[in-house]
């Protein structure tokens, strides 16, 4: 069934702490992955109006690395749809499974620019058993939007899902 977000007002840390049992209740008892995270993209991006909310998932693809990161469910502008281990912000978090915060793109060595409009961003990956099975990225417009409370509530919405 669907449902209505109730959008929180407040510091970024109230509106994680509203928006968080909202997102356990949308995915409980759903066992889809790609609904779900379909659903997380959307609430993320309907709290906070980031530029580009979304996941990339590792797949089994026929070249040397094996693997990379395959476009999953998002929500902004159209998006790169595959990204190699190691390369950009993504493939970096994938590698180092790691969750990398970067103020300034520009900075960024080999940062993929999907959209000019990107500043900052945030890669998060979602580990199970050690393994990076996909990483959750979001992109701002505004320099500097991303911090350790970004990470650390991103990274609990991400413990929620079921793999
Ligand atoms: N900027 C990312 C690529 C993905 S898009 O931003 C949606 C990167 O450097 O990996």
């Amino acid at each position: 069934m669907a449902e209505d977000l109730q959008v929180a007002s407040g510091t970024k840390e109230e509106q994680y702490l509203q928006l968080i049992p909202q997102i356990e209740a949308i995915i409980q008892g759903e066992p889809d992955l790609i609904a779900n995270l379909g659903n997380i993209a959307a609430a993320l991006k309907e709290q906070f109006g980031w530029l580009w909310i979304g996941f990339y998932l590792v797949k089994s693809v026929p070249h040397a690395d094996g693997e990379e990161l395959v476009l999953g469910p998002f929500q902004g502008p159209l998006a790169c749809t595959r990204i190699r281990k190691g390369k950009g912000v993504c493939g970096s978090a994938w590698a180092q499974a790691t969750t990398l915060i970067v103020p300034d793109v520009e900075q960024f060595p080999g940062h993929i620019a999907c959209s000019s409009l990107s500043r900052s961003e945030i890669v998060v990956p979602i580990v199970r058993n050690g393994q990076v099975l996909g990483v959750l990225d979001a992109d701002s417009t505004e320099l500097n939007t991303y911090d350790e409370t970004d990470q650390r509530f991103l990274e609990q919405i991400l413990s929620l899902i079921q793999f």
